[in-house]
């Protein structure tokens, strides 16, 4: 009797856990560095929700904003050990996972628009690219737009010259590197939830981002002088890893394939209006000046910088700079 009544109460204990295990939902930490007023910020908001929704609950999406789970580099690693399932770094991020042709996005003057941008993205380049991940046990799901970088000090800023013997805050890019050092400035790598603190403090000068970063940051209130250059573009692209994806029941995995090109379509809808309103909040603060270049000066950058694109050429492979140009060049730039 005694025996029955505990083979009973195991059988049941089996049952019940084996039940609020099939019920545990899977979850997705999802770590970002950008505030979630931001088009990154935004964009995993709404995978969240479209995912939870399309899986009715069996996934839980927890986004980490800000920095709050990791910085910029731990972030990465985390990723690979499966610490963090889902991210979306910046593409001058991957560098240092070996991925250097990522870089090609970085390089001053690539996309002439965001429809140059978009042929790269959705099309074969950008497929490739997001191939060169998976041997790094890494799988890329979407880019993500922001947009086109400002740079900003607090001296003015009109011409390269001016920059010069700056020290300006960089992501760990090689490309943006080379890209500060032809303008003579001093680059400093920073993780961005470093920079604010950096500016104030004057460890940095200066640095770039899109708009929508600099004010979410609220770098403008320790800059003095920012400058429309718009000399080169700042995107993402979303990763998982890649153990946890390809675990995943093929149905979840379609659905949250689905939610992630909703997302992304969200993303690149969101990303200029976002960019246009975070400069106009900035220039509405009165807390820096915002200076447009003149026709010239801006002639005075593109040749300042365009050297980049050649003296990269061995780092981030000359075909695939190529294919990039060929992208713009069907589009009608030369
Ligand atoms: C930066 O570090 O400046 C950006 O990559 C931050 C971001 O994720 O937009």
């Amino acid at each position: 009797m005694k025996l029955t009544s505990l083979l009973f109460s195991m059988l049941t204990a089996a049952v019940v856990s084996s039940a609020a295990f099939a019920q545990a939902p899977i979850v997705i930490k999802f770590s970002h560095v950008v505030s979630v007023d931001t088009p990154k910020g935004k964009a995993a908001e709404r995978f969240k929700e479209l995912a939870e929704k399309a899986t009715k609950g069996r996934v839980k999406v927890e986004l980490y904003p800000n920095s709050t789970l990791y910085k910029d580099k731990e972030e990465l690693e985390a990723l690979q050990l499966g610490a963090v399932q889902m991210l979306a770094p910046s593409l001058a991020k991957f560098g240092p996972l070996g991925v250097k042709e990522f870089e090609v996005f970085d390089l001053p003057y690539i996309f002439p628009d965001k429809d140059v941008l978009y042929r790269v993205t959705e099309g074969p380049i950008g497929k490739d690219l997001m191939k060169k991940l998976e041997p790094k046990g890494i799988v890329g799901l979407g880019f993500w737009d922001n947009g086109f970088k400002v740079m900003s000090a607090n001296k003015p800023i009109h011409l390269p010259s001016d920059l010069k013997g700056q020290k300006l805050r960089i992501q760990s890019s090689k490309v943006l590197d080379a890209q500060m050092r032809t303008l003579g400035a001093n680059p400093q790598v920073l993780a961005f939830s470093e920079v604010y603190q950096a500016l104030q403090t004057g460890v940095v000068d200066g640095t770039e981002n899109p708009p929508s970063n600099l004010y979410t940051q609220k770098m403008h209130e320790v800059q003095k002088h920012v400058t429309l250059t718009n000399h080169g573009y700042l995107g993402y692209a979303v990763i998982v890893n890649k153990k946890f994806w390809d675990g995943l029941p093929a149905d979840i995995r379609g659905e949250l394939d689905g939610a992630m090109k909703a997302a992304t379509k969200y993303a690149n809808a969101i990303a200029q209006q976002e960019n246009d309103s975070a400069l106009e909040a900035v220039k509405k603060s009165g807390k820096t000046t915002v200076y447009v270049p003149t026709a010239a000066e801006r002639a005075e950058w593109r040749k300042a910088l365009l050297p980049v694109q050649k003296s990269m050429e061995t780092r981030i492979g000359k075909e695939l700079i190529a294919n990039v140009n060929k992208e713009a060049a069907a589009l009608g730039y030369k």
